[in-house]
């Protein structure tokens, strides 16, 4: 049995400790971010900063200033919060000034995410029948939540745990944490805050009520959630805007100030003079202020904030047609998180979400003039996110990063060990193996770029760290047809500029059938692959048309979109979607790609109230005549992105 020594009374759980009796340390990778779109910024300002400072990795450069001026953007970053924190803290150590997370409860259920197909959808919905065409088929749901719950209390606490520390070492000496929770687990997650945050800093256990069908008839119905705050330290210096959220006082006190003058509405009370017969006593009359002058004074209602706040708050819960709604299962209100935000954190203050689902945090701090980065593991989160930012007024220029190859580089290190040189070999077939036993297919030997077989096809796998070259596709046309073979299929996890339609009909001149297959990046995620989670999507094709007008004009028109999941799709959905079109959720272009960021110049998105899709851009004017790169991405009904670029002249 291992040695634990207990010094203080502390929540333990199986894997908290070493064997050795140590506390197990708490992962701190640091990988370099890759921004891999910028949002609401034009390429001018781009460049303007680049001379500056800017690489694709900057911020890791610490020479992103601090402010909007000084070229701060803020950041959604697609991603493990584990690493994604873990990687921010060399920039952002003691630099957040409030966190607020909602990791997943303690449900173990797989969350289903309602997907919205085209405008047909909301006619249905608004004909008042079964609802939209929502796509929640086992098959095609993308499986947000999967991962706490494997173990289990055990697993959650060690999980969260580990995101504390690392959220106590990023925020500021002034900072301010609320993590939120349900009932049952927030005890446990009192305790452990309890540990890593000092129990002095211990602020409030607020309780979130709301009211909600009640269904529960054996005992009481939950009808609240419990925010746990915590301060980073003793610090005279933190936020607390209490006035923000005072409440209007009741009907019963304010009928207390029942005398008005030209000031607002008073009550009469005794100053509590020394000797004054009517000492500070309150609800005096006008003749008390005759019989004693000097001895009372009006007390005003309306210079009073209202009722200062307490540990309690009723906010209603997302009703099924505000405009805030956005049929993300989790949402929560913007009220809530504008109190949080508004009294614990100042303009211009620093805001991190790392489990920011639908974007209520970044959507409330950009809102309310603060910076704000936010996080999620899930593509879906991401690009609900990226359309709900779109639509806040006058949004600042943001931008979406992942730790793209570098957290698959630390993955396959993790899983497959082979730190030593002379591992790295047996870590690349054991990749291999792994993605062909994922795919399906038998390994094969004595080829030199085909690494296995599924049915008819030929497989590659492409590298972890690297996208997959025309050159490497061109060679495995190649080999297949030189063992006669007239299928292949090419697995990978990012593919080179403007790969695709091109090599696919290359290798069908070739007589060779072309199979160009996306690697999720759920296979990183250990639960999802024991549950068999993983669905292989082959890249999607856009077709557009452009067309270039006087004065250096042009305009894009998606012509077609070759959707590869339709199969995935429930048949009496399917049935009802007439049009390829209705499986883009948004598109949008960088008028000018340089083979680094998406820049969104043009954006066009379905939301849940407009359905309605254009598919012709606006149009853009370009600055100058020459040869320009148009890059058009387009995100489907299950947030997976499709980029392609088009080469165009302006004269
Ligand atoms: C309860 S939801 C948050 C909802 C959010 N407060 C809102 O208003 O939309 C929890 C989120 O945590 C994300 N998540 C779960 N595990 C994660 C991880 N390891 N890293 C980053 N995000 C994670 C899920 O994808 C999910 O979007």
């Amino acid at each position: 049995m291992p040695k634990i020594e207990l010094k203080k009374t502390e929540l333990v759980w199986p894997g908290k400790y070493n064997e050795d009796g140590t506390l197990k340390e708490v992962p701190r990778v640091n990988l370099p971010f890759q921004v891999i779109e910028t949002i609401n910024e034009s390429r001018a300002t781009r460049e303007g900063k680049k001379g500056k400072s800017l690489s694709l990795f900057d911020i890791y450069q610490g020479k992103e200033g601090d402010t909007f001026e000084e070229g701060w953007r803020n950041k959604l970053i697609w991603g493990d919060n584990l690493l994604v924190m873990g990687s921010l803290l060399e920039k952002f150590a003691g630099k957040i000034d409030l966190i607020y997370i909602d990791p997943p409860f303690a449900t173990g259920a797989d969350f289903r995410v309602k997907l919205k197909v085209g405008e047909e959808g909301i006619r249905a919905a608004k004909m008042g029948e079964k609802a939209d065409i929502e796509k929640i088929a086992s098959a095609i749901e993308e499986k947000v939540y999967r991962d706490t719950w494997g173990k289990g209390l055990t697993s959650y606490f060690g999980m969260l745990t580990e995101r504390l520390f690392l959220a106590r070492d990023l925020l500021s000496e002034n900072g301010s944490l609320f993590l939120h929770l349900d009932p049952t687990v927030s005890h446990y997650a009192k305790i452990v805050l309890d540990e890593i945050f000092g129990i002095d800093n211990f602020k409030n256990e607020i309780a979130w009520c709301y009211k909600e069908r009640e269904r529960v008839l054996n005992f009481y119905n939950p009808k609240h959630d419990v925010i746990l705050f915590y301060s980073k330290s003793a610090s005279n210096n933190r936020p607390f805007n209490w006035r923000e959220a005072c409440e209007e006082f009741s009907e019963v006190t304010k009928s207390k100030f029942r005398y008005v003058d030209e000031k607002g509405h008073y009550q009469i009370r005794g100053t509590n003079k020394q000797g004054s017969p009517i000492r500070a006593a309150d609800g005096l009359t006008p003749e008390h202020e005759k019989k004693y002058p000097g001895l009372t004074y009006r007390d005003y209602l309306e210079i009073r904030p209202g009722v200062a706040p307490r540990d309690w708050w009723t906010i209603p819960i997302i009703n099924k047609a505000a405009d805030e709604r956005l049929d993300y299962a989790t949402q929560k209100p913007e009220a809530l998180l504008q109190r949080i935000i508004q009294v614990s954190s100042m303009e211009g203050d620093l805001v991190l979400d790392f489990f920011c689902g639908s974007g209520t945090t970044p959507a409330v701090a950009e809102k309310l003039g603060r910076r704000w980065i936010g996080c999620d593991l899930s593509r879906w989160a991401i690009h609900v996110t990226r359309k709900r930012l779109l639509g806040v007024e006058n949004c600042k220029p943001f931008e979406v990063l992942n730790l793209g190859k570098y957290e698959r580089k630390y993955w396959i290190g993790v899983t497959f060990g082979g730190k030593k040189k002379d591992e790295q070999q047996v870590v690349v077939f054991q990749y291999i193996a792994f993605m062909l036993k994922l795919y399906s297919a038998e390994p094969l030997t004595g080829m030199q770029h085909l690494h296995g077989k599924k049915g008819r096809g030929l497989v590659h796998v492409g590298a972890v760290d690297a996208p997959v070259t025309i050159d490497e596709v061109n060679a495995c046309i190649e080999e297949c047809l030189a063992v006669g073979q007239k299928e292949l299929h090419v697995l990978g996890w990012e593919w080179e500029m403007g790969m695709t339609p091109y090599i696919v009909q290359e290798a069908k001149r070739r007589g060779v059938k072309l199979l160009l297959v996306t690697i999720p990046r759920e296979v990183m995620e250990q639960q999802a692959v024991d549950k068999g989670d993983i669905l292989f999507f082959e890249v999607a094709h856009l077709e557009v048309d452009i067309k270039a007008d006087k004065g250096r004009k042009m305009t894009v028109s998606l012509k077609d979109f070759a959707f590869p999941y339709a199969d995935m799709i429930p048949e009496d959905v399917r049935d009802k979607i007439k049009k390829w079109s209705d499986y883009i959720d948004y598109w949008a272009i960088d008028w000018d790609f340089q083979n680094d960021t998406f820049m969104n110049g043009w954006v066009a998105y379905r939301t849940r109230k407009e359905r309605k899709l254009s598919l012709k851009s606006d149009i853009h004017t370009y600055e100058k005549p020459g040869k320009y790169t148009i890059m058009v991405k387009a995100v489907d009904i299950f947030g997976n992105d499709t980029s392609q670029t088009f080469e165009v002249e302006v004269k």
